[in-house]
């Protein structure tokens, strides 16, 4: 489950994979009700206009298709080819085909200056170096008064049920120092948001529930990323692998990570 090399998306052959893992992803209830709620807070209007920025294969661009409905206009946009591809062709098979997909980079968006009533983004800046340019090109292409929603993970509040504790810390931390460029971003995005001129800034969090399958993969990779680096021995990646092995043979992973929802108000 190799989700930290969204960053280098152009470079990733194994798009199927990446399907999979987002697909998984996408079906944990509490990041639905975080989806939920970036609806409703995010200004998602029936007859709104609006874009989701790196929209990946349009998981939830397709839901927000569906409550802006026939009178509003919706745009989705993404740095990979092959997600912009994928989602053409599942817009068009749900009969969606209206969306405008375009292949584009965050830090420069194809569209002109208050274009859109409603902004977001779920699980992209985590991927950029500089989130505070992206987070203006936002707000250019935001109408005065338009509504953003942004939903990132906390990689540091990756946990799982492993007795040993202290081996746990060190894989998580080494793996938050590297999997992605932003890997506490919640953290400062507010004063970000705030800096850039956005109000009316809210927050909201909820902890997401790892499925089994899911967890045992992901954690046990990121113990193999740990081990190749000479942060945690072959013995102790081994000890690490048959932990998980053992819990997910009864059914007893648990592992969870922290999400955010920001919120917030162009000038
Ligand atoms: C983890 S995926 C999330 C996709 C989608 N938002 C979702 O939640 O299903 C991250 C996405 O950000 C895109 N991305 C990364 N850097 C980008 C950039 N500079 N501009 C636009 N999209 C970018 C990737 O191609 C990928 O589709």
């Amino acid at each position: 489950m190799e989700l930290r090399h969204f960053k280098a998306m152009n470079k990733v052959h194994d798009t199927a994979g990446y399907v999979a893992a987002l697909e998984a992803f996408d079906s944990i209830p509490q990041l639905r009700e975080l989806k939920v709620l970036a609806r409703q807070r995010g200004g998602i209007v029936p007859g709104g206009s609006v874009l989701d920025v790196g929209c990946g294969f349009g998981l939830e661009t397709l839901r927000l298709a569906d409550e802006i409905g026939s009178t509003g206009t919706i745009a989705g946009v993404d740095i990979s080819p092959d997600f912009i591809a994928e989602a053409r062709t599942r817009a068009e098979e749900a009969g969606a085909a209206a969306i405008d997909y375009q292949v584009g980079d965050a830090h420069d968006l194809p569209f002109a200056d208050g274009t859109f009533d409603s902004v977001r983004a779920e699980r992209m800046l985590i991927y950029l170096k500089d989130v505070s340019s992206v987070l203006a090109e936002m707000k250019r292409v935001l109408k005065p008064g338009g509504r953003l929603a942004l939903i990132e993970p906390d990689f540091s509040t990756n946990t799982i049920n492993i007795g040993n504790r202290r081996l746990m810390r060190r894989i998580v931390d080494y793996e938050t120092a590297v999997a992605v460029e932003q890997s506490w971003l919640p953290g400062p995005l507010a004063v970000a948001l705030s800096a850039i001129g956005f109000n009316d800034i809210e927050i909201a969090t909820r902890v997401l529930i790892f499925p089994q399958e899911l967890g045992a993969t992901y954690f046990k990779s990121i113990g193999v990323h740990a081990q190749e680096a000479g942060v945690i021995s072959g013995v102790e990646l081994t000890e690490w692998q048959d932990d998980i092995d053992r819990l997910r043979d009864k059914d007893q992973v648990f592992a969870t990570i922290g999400y955010f929802l920001f919120t917030a108000t162009a000038p």
